[in-house]
């Protein structure tokens, strides 16, 4: 199949594109380098010997979306161009409903004009909010989300939810999901935000890279058994993994919800222990005060895509911090 990507050189993008290419399909990106530098399209191909189509700009641009619509013969688009910084969402949103909302109804628009007929959309389990009870199915009602980008990814849903009923003929895929880690076995794709990093995992690379002196571990006093928080930390490649089998899968009219996540839960403590043994790094770290809108616990009941997608998360936590690392070794020393 020909897929588009917009946001394709992102960490998240960047991997999809890989797992695709791999698996025979021809990727067309869109991406405006506002969150990834020009030099992923290069380790793209070292990694798969093979070249995506790209083109640089924001998918705000209508015009220029189109003319990707209008050169290319698209069998399905992946969406996962979206800012994603929870706190500068706070600061910033009419920049964050402006991105999130305007690209999804731009590619929405792309779509139905060019008889486009599938699209696999990022979201996130934040449109669960703080669960009732866990583990959480995709049956589980949606929560009040806390912040601006959280609304963005629910508005998201809803957008594309509705452009489908309207729509009846397209398949519209919801991808849910957890926490995201790890980078590609080959160290030449990963994550690496600028500045300090919001995330646990980025935090604890630039810890162990001396870049940053302590982690702060937000509260030590919640429910679980540690007392710090819980989540369902999955593997980058394995998330990219579930794409492909998303795009080729639920290729029917209709609109699929489908979480990815492991289905296990760890807390932070259990993560810099992890990195700590994994990589033979010792992570010094502080506790501080609850970060406003984090919640306790929160992980995936995985059971629908291994039933409808036949995907299960193949890579453990010991993957996760060792490629972690050797991605900052490759990349950041
Ligand atoms: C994980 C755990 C923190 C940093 C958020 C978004 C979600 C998604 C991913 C983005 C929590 C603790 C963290 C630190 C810490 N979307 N922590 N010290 O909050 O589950 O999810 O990011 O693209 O929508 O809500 O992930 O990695 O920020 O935190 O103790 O410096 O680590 O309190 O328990 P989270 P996270």
């Amino acid at each position: 199949m020909n897929i588009l990507i917009a946001g394709g050189t992102g960490y998240i993008g960047s991997h999809i594109c890989v797992e695709l290419l791999e698996s025979g399909h021809d990727v067309v990106v869109i991406d405006d380098f506002s969150n990834s530098k020009p030099d992923v399209l290069e380790s793209i191909y070292k990694i798969t010997g093979k070249h995506v189509k790209f083109y640089e700009f924001n998918v705000l641009d209508e015009e220029k979306t189109e003319s990707v619509f209008k050169e290319n013969k698209l069998d399905a688009v992946i969406h996962c161009c979206a800012f994603k910084a929870v706190g500068e969402s706070v600061q910033k949103p009419i920049e964050y409903y402006t991105n999130n909302l305007m690209t999804t109804l731009v590619v929405a628009k792309m779509m139905k004009k060019y008889h486009v007929p599938s699209i696999v959309f990022s979201s996130s389990a934040t449109v669960y909010g703080d669960p009732e009870v866990v583990p959480l199915t995709e049956d589980c009602k949606l929560g009040v989300t806390t912040n601006p980008y959280g609304a963005t990814k629910a508005m998201m849903e809803r957008i594309l939810t509705d452009v489908q009923f309207a729509n009846p003929e397209m398949s519209v895929t919801l991808l849910r999901y957890f926490n995201p880690i790890g980078a590609h076995e080959s160290g030449l794709i990963g994550e690496n935000p600028k500045g300090i990093p919001n995330n646990l995992m980025p935090y604890i690379m630039k810890v162990a890279t001396g870049e940053l002196p302590e982690l702060g571990v937000f509260g030590d006093d919640y429910d679980t058994p540690d007392g710090t928080g819980v989540r369902d930390y999955i593997h980058v490649v394995d998330l990219a993994k579930g794409h492909v089998l998303a795009i080729e899968k639920y290729n029917t009219p209709g609109v699929h919800i489908c979480n990815l996540g492991t289905g296990k839960g760890y807390s932070v403590l259990d993560i810099v222990h992890a990195f700590e043994r994994v990589n033979g790094i010792k992570i010094p770290y502080v506790i501080k005060p609850r970060r406003p809108g984090d919640i306790a616990t929160c992980y995936a009941d995985p059971t629908r895509a291994k039933e409808q997608l036949g995907w299960v998360a193949e890579k453990n936590l010991d993957d996760m911090c060792r490629d972690t690392w050797n991605f900052a070794k490759k990349q950041l020393l």
